[in-house]
């Protein structure tokens, strides 16, 4: 189900390469394909005005969002609909590489398209910082960059191709990362091709 033999440190966050077979990949696309049908991935805006060019959704009792008003959790989707349930292939790879952790309460959707990337951030907004981040990335492989816990430092990079888990946590929590490309099409999952990262993680 969940391979984790291919276990590299980076940075002190935790990356397992090829930990998804096809079969699971796909099975995780069509759960998230029914997320999607039920609370539309939209581009969100940061609280400068710009639309991020990644586009998102999530699961979960609580959906992480961003518009003027500032990053927040909130418990219905811009549009106004509950978010779906996270879907126990999620919750179930959650519990293989996170298994003294709280279970998930948002299950973040981002779709990545031809060009689209992400700034360096940290991901801050919870409220438990013992609980990890766990990252999904399927479809078209990401240059994800991680650093630190302070903006400006060193940092690494490192692709993340279709079926690779990540997990930040420990030391590697706060750390700065980002997605500086993708290598649009190097994938077969999605047929038109793009990259979804999926980060599960405890809000409250
Ligand atoms: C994120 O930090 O929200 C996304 C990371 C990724 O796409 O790999
Ligand atoms: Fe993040």
């Amino acid at each position: 189900m969940v391979n984790l033999a291919q276990k590299i440190d980076l940075n002190g966050a935790v990356l397992y390469g090829e930990a998804l077979d096809r079969a699971a990949q796909e099975a995780l696309v069509a759960d998230l394909r029914e997320i999607v049908r039920q609370a539309p991935l939209y581009a969100p805006e940061t609280p400068r005005g710009q639309k991020m060019s990644v586009r998102m959704t999530a699961a979960g009792q609580f959906g992480w969002v961003t518009d003027r008003r500032g990053y927040r959790y909130e418990a219905r989707h811009p549009a106004g609909m509950a978010w779906p349930a996270i879907p126990e292939s999620l919750l179930g790879i959650w519990r293989a590489v996170a298994p003294e952790a709280r279970l998930p309460e948002c299950a973040l959707l981002n779709f990545y398209g031809e060009g689209a990337r992400m700034g360096l951030h940290q991901d801050k907004d919870e409220a438990d910082f013992s609980q990890p981040v766990v990252s999904v990335s399927l479809g078209d492989a990401g240059l994800f960059r991680i650093g630190g816990t302070e903006r400006g430092g060193k940092t690494a990079s490192h692709w993340l191709s279709s079926g690779a888990l990540l997990v930040l946590g420990g030391t590697a929590r706060l750390a700065y990362h980002g997605v500086d490309k993708i290598r649009f099409g190097s994938s077969s999952l999605l047929p038109a091709g793009g990259r979804i990262n999926v980060t599960m993680r405890v809000v409250s």
